[in-house]
This record gives structure tokens, C-alpha cells and sequence, in this order.
């Protein structure tokens, strides 16, 4: 299982990464919006931090051959940039281009398994279903990673499930189980799921009984 950042704040992407269990980043317009500086160089500082591992760029343009030029564009920013398309109808010709071409693809918005499997028959290399956003219409998020992970092991696709939108740490842990590839995780998120409060209140209680012993070095 691997771990992205769901964030464009260097800052905080800085700070993670030390920590060496960050295997990706994605963003999306909205993310990069609120960092109030020019993406392009935000992103060329991401893509320099995480140096070779993948960095998901989302298209903003609409007509089918915008999107094409820019994701051409947004390609050529960094080796390791791989290009975010929402599954849509309208971009499939596009999305199976850009493949054959190369452009490593992660399809966004993915809501069904017959979305999944369109986009992994197009030869994307990510599918990012939006558990949390599933979640929003009081229906079960979870669930279409499961079924994804069926489909795509039945079909042998070797497209990875980036499980999206997730808001808790349990999203985290239910992801990890129902065999997601990756999970990109919200800072705020990443943050709470490297603490446990047994964890640190058991450290405590090892450290008070060990300076009991009023030894100067050890071993
Ligand atoms: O990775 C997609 C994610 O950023 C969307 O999350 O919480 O806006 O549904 P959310």
C-alpha cells in the first residue's frame, strides 16, 4: 500500500516526506487554488521535492483539444508529473491518445466500476475513486474500492485504485483493507494517522520506568 499527500502546500509536503512513508502527491485545481501563488511553479517545487515519485497535475481546460495540448504541457513540467483527467465521455479518445503516447494518466472522479474499467481499458495508469464524495450522497464509498479490486484483479489490469477524497483516518484503514493500491491522504489526516495515544502514553511510561534505574549509559 502506498501513501500520497492530497495537498500542493510545499511546505507541508516538506515536512512529510521526511518522515520516508510518502510514495506520491496529488493535487487538483481546488488544492492549488488555495496556495495563492502561479501553479506552475508550485508544482515544479513539488515535483522537485518528491524527486521521481509520481505527482498527480489536473487539466483545467474543457474542449477535448485543449485538454490534449495542455496535458502535453503539464507532461513536459517534470519527469515524474502524471496527468489528471476526469473520466468523461468526452475525453476518452483523448485519455487513450495521450496513453499510447506515453503520458502516464491518473483518471479522476471515478463514481462506478464500469467507469474503472473504461479507464484501465484505455490504458490510464491510476483510477482515483472519490470515497468521501460517495460518502456525501448517503451511499457506501468503500464499496466501489472493493469492487474495483475484484474487477481489476478478474480482468488483470495492471491499472492501480488510488483511493480519493478520503476524511478520516478510518477511510485510511478501510482503504488499506479493501486492497486499494495507494491512498492519498489529506495533511490534516496524514497527521492523525501517525500518532496512536497508547503509543505515546506507553513511551512515557517505558522512559519513567527506565530513569528509575539512574543508569548514565546503556548498554
Ligand atoms: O483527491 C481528490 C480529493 O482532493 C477530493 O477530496 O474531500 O474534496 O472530496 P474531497
Amino acid at each position: 500500500m502506498k501513501f500520497f499527500l492530497d495537498t500542493a502546500d510545499v511546505i507541508v509536503i516538506e515536512k512529510f516526506v521526511s518522515t520516508g512513508i510518502v510514495d506520491g502527491v496529488t493535487t487538483n485545481p481546488s488544492l492549488l487554488c488555495k496556495q495563492g501563488k502561479p501553479p506552475v511553479i508550485i508544482i515544479k517545487k513539488i515535483c522537485a521535492i518528491l524527486s521521481g515519485k509520481p505527482v498527480s497535475v489536473q487539466v483545467t481546460e474543457h474542449d477535448v483539444d485543449a485538454v490534449y495540448k495542455q496535458a502535453k504541457k503539464i507532461a513536459s513540467i517534470a519527469e515524474n508529473v502524471v496527468v489528471k483527467i476526469p473520466c468523461d465521455i468526452r475525453y476518452y479518445n483523448v485519455i487513450k491518445k495521450l496513453a499510447k503516447e506515453g503520458v502516464k494518466i491518473n483518471a479522476t472522479l471515478v463514481f462506478s466500476v464500469a467507469q474503472g474499467i473504461c479507464m484501465c481499458k484505455l490504458g490510464v495508469a491510476y483510477i482515483s475513486p472519490f470515497i468521501g464524495r460517495i460518502d456525501d450522497i448517503a451511499e457506501c464509498g468503500m464499496e466501489l474500492v472493493e469492487d474495483l479490486r475484484r474487477a481489476l484483479d478478474l480482468y488483470k489490469f495492471k491499472t492501480e485504485i488510488l483511493a480519493a477524497s478520503i476524511r478520516s483516518v478510518d477511510h485510511v484503514k478501510e482503504s488499506i483493507l479493501a486492497g486499494a493500491d495507494i491512498g492519498t491522504v489529506p495533511p490534516s489526516i496524514f497527521e492523525k494517522m501517525l500518532h496512536h495515544p497508547l503509543t505515546e502514553e506507553g513511551m512515557k511510561r517505558f522512559n519513567k520506568d527506565w530513569k528509575k534505574l539512574n543508569i548514565d549509559m546503556f548498554p
